[in-house]
């Protein structure tokens, strides 16, 4: 069997290797400051006992994960602390097919490429429900192809790559969707601290032992480099997820989650606000430069990213990268998401140039 494995590292190479200078708008690696907290707690890791410098507990730090809790209002022993979201959305999907009620995982299309990667991977079928012309997922269209064989439902909102953030009526919806057909919810909210519309739902918010919530510190502190995430399981899933967590990973880094922990405890709500505002500035400056420019594009209600659609240059990977040599800016393909965004780029704003990137583009598509 051969895995689908996602274009991002492919095109950043391609990018790397460019014989002029590109700005790198493919992947969601924030630009910005980490929280100062969590400097300072990496900084004093380097001087504790050498007992901290080993095997953490492997579903995570206790006072981690009872900072985690607390916070999203759980009992603790409902939180694994992964190796980032990507983990997170594993051990979810691993344990909605391994209840055996069905092997299908049903999608969005767009989707984010890891999610059909996985479903296979983990022996899933893949299943495909439209999102709307503004990402927006429409309760119904789930439901006409969730059936007897549906083992999970995967979500994401804020949504990468359409920007679409679901209104709490579709998160519900979503939930009782999967309640009825004994399939679990899983949603995706790594985002969660990028909502720009005031209108984000997190699942956690329905309470169901059919809705598993994924998360990580990723985006919100940074982060992305240091891999801890986590997911919040219904009681009675949480056990085989620890399970396969641990012989998966043994456990976690440790250094890591006890950054992170220092960042939660110590940052002030003001630091995730700058860089949400940070966001929105940029949003703004790449949509109005791609407006001057003539192109179709979708304005984010969160998470880091536009997407374009340019006359005759449709998102395939041959023209990211002439994109790439010819115009010095490197985005998506749009089929990497799925069919519906075939005819677009997507463009992640996580770089202080978006409106040199944005006047490039503007300047190369006047042809
Ligand atoms: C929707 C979505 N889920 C998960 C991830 C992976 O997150 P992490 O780096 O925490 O594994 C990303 C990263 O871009 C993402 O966009």
């Amino acid at each position: 069997m051969e895995y689908e494995t996602p274009l991002f590292f492919r095109v950043m190479q391609y990018a790397d290797r460019a014989d002029r200078d590109v700005i790198d708008m493919v992947s969601g690696n924030p630009d910005w400051e980490p929280p100062e907290a969590l400097r300072e707690g990496l900084g004093d890791y380097a001087d504790f006992e050498p007992d901290r410098f080993q095997y953490p507990p492997s579903e995570g730090l206790v006072e981690l994960r009872e900072e985690i809790a607390a916070r999203r209002n759980v009992d603790v022993e409902q939180v694994v602390v992964t190796n980032g979201a990507g983990e997170a959305n594993y051990l979810a999907m691993a344990r909605a097919l391994e209840r055996d009620r069905g092997d299908e995982v049903v999608l969005t299309d767009p989707v984010y490429p890891y999610y059909p990667g996985k479903t296979t991977m983990l022996g899933g079928r893949q299943r495909f429900v439209a999102a709307d012309a503004e990402g927006q997922l429409d309760p119904a269209a789930v439901r006409e192809v969730v059936g007897e064989e549906t083992a999970a439902i995967v979500v994401n909102s804020p949504n990468n790559p359409t920007g679409a953030v679901y209104p709490e009526e579709t998160i519900r919806e979503l939930v009782a969707i999967a309640e009825e057909y004994d399939a679990v919810l899983v949603s995706d909210e790594v985002y969660d601290h990028f909502d720009l519309s005031g209108r984000f739902a997190s699942a956690l918010g329905v309470d169901s032992d059919h809705r598993i919530v994924t998360n990580a510190f990723s985006k919100s502190m940074a982060i992305t480099g240091f891999r801890v995430g986590y997911a919040i399981f219904p009681p009675h899933l949480v056990e085989n997820a620890k399970s396969r967590h641990m012989l998966v990973n043994v456990a976690g880094s440790r250094p890591a989650q006890y950054a992170v922990l220092r960042g939660l405890r110590e940052t002030e709500p003001d630091y995730y606000e700058r860089n949400r505002e940070l966001l929105a500035e940029r949003v703004e400056t790449f949509t109005d430069a791609l407006e001057d420019a003539g192109a179709d594009y979708t304005t984010p209600q969160g998470s880091f990213y536009v997407m374009a659609r340019f006359e005759d240059y449709p998102g395939t990977l041959e023209n990211v990268e002439r994109l790439i040599d010819e115009a010095g800016v490197a985005g998506m393909p749009g089929e990497a998401f799925g069919d519906s965004r075939a005819d677009w780029l997507r463009f992640a704003l996580v770089t202080p140039r978006v409106s040199a990137a944005a006047e490039r583009l503007a300047a190369y598509f006047d042809r």
